[in-house]
């Protein structure tokens, strides 16, 4: 599990940590208006669940209006990227009234037609002990028939993708020492697999109450993997801001969009701009909300 204490080991010295600055947007993720064309190092982000009967039950009129809201976000993704650089989505089927809708494949589809190269998936594995939707393996025990199979799913996809290919020389060496991924860590946690094991944010946590955030430790592996220190990592589908805090950690800037306003006071403390300091972050780092006025791709309170 990713803890702060972590960033002691890191190459960067209290002292001399760079000032980072992080920006969070209050609208529709379906115009990133603010954001320049090829100025995004990397886009890491969970989307609303379709539906989910927990989170955003009704929240869509049909499939295709969910579908849509990702061929817009892709798309915009797409521009402010910056060439060789990646985009992230950590999404999963979805299983509303019975019916399964294949939104992992859907999503792929999306990203490659606008422009992405499916470069890679990561299946997240959730403790055995999680179960998010009600025990569905429970049928079979009642009925212990053929035809009664209803797993329970203990996976998330995470998908990787890649706006064209990377210029390695681009980054100099000065920064690409400061950014060394941790080897021990890469491979003691197992890193190298397509199967991680993560443990999800628990219920009973209070900064996520009623935000399907994910756990710390994604966008950790994520902004180590794929971003350099300095650099700005993007998440269209902020939540309560776990991706923007965990840039922050690592020395990088961050851009959010949350079409929520209730979030801001969430997003503030998790960040450390709130009344809680985290005393390893620096305090010159600079925290900047921008208020869409209402309108087409405005926000919702
Ligand atoms: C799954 S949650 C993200 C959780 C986040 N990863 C975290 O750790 O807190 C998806 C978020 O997207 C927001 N959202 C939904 N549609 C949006 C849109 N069109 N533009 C911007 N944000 C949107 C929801 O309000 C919700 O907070």
């Amino acid at each position: 599990m990713y803890t702060t204490t972590q960033l002691e080991t890191q190459d960067i010295k209290r002292g001399e940590i760079p000032t980072t600055f992080h920006k969070l947007i209050l609208g529709n993720c379906m115009s990133m208006e603010e954001i320049p064309s090829n100025s995004i190092h990397l886009m890491v982000t969970s989307p609303p669940y379709f539906n989910s009967p927990f989170d955003y039950k009704g929240l869509f009129k049909n499939y295709e209006q969910y579908l849509g809201v990702l061929k817009n976000a892709a798309k915009e993704i797409y521009r402010v990227l910056q060439d060789g650089r990646i985009a992230v989505l950590n999404i999963d089927d979805m299983l509303v009234n019975g019916d399964k809708f294949p939104i992992v494949a859907d999503a792929t589809r999306i990203f490659v037609d606008a422009g992405f190269r499916y470069r890679d998936r990561v299946l997240w594995k959730k403790p055995d002990g999680y179960l998010r939707i009600s025990r569905r393996s429970g049928v079979l025990l009642q009925n212990p028939y053929p035809m009664y199979f209803y797993p329970d799913n203990l996976l998330e996809s995470i998908v990787i993708f890649q706006k064209g290919r990377f210029n390695y020389r681009s980054i100099s060496e000065e920064i690409r020492q400061l950014s060394k991924i941790d080897t021990k860590e890469f491979s003691n946690k197992k890193w190298y697999m397509t199967l991680w094991e993560m443990v999800n944010v628990l219920p009973n946590s209070q900064l996520e109450k009623g935000i399907a955030a994910f756990p710390e430790e994604l966008p950790y592996r994520i902004i180590k993997l794929f971003s350099y220190v300095g650099e700005t990592v993007l998440d269209p589908f902020a939540g309560s801001g776990t991706t923007m805090k965990i840039a922050r950690d690592l020395y990088r800037n961050s851009i959010g969009i949350e079409i929520k306003k209730s979030v801001v006071p969430v997003i503030k403390e998790k960040l450390g701009f709130g009344n809680k300091m985290n005393l390893l972050n620096n305090k010159n780092d600079r925290f900047e909300i921008i208020y869409r006025k209402s309108g087409k791709y405005g926000s919702i309170s």
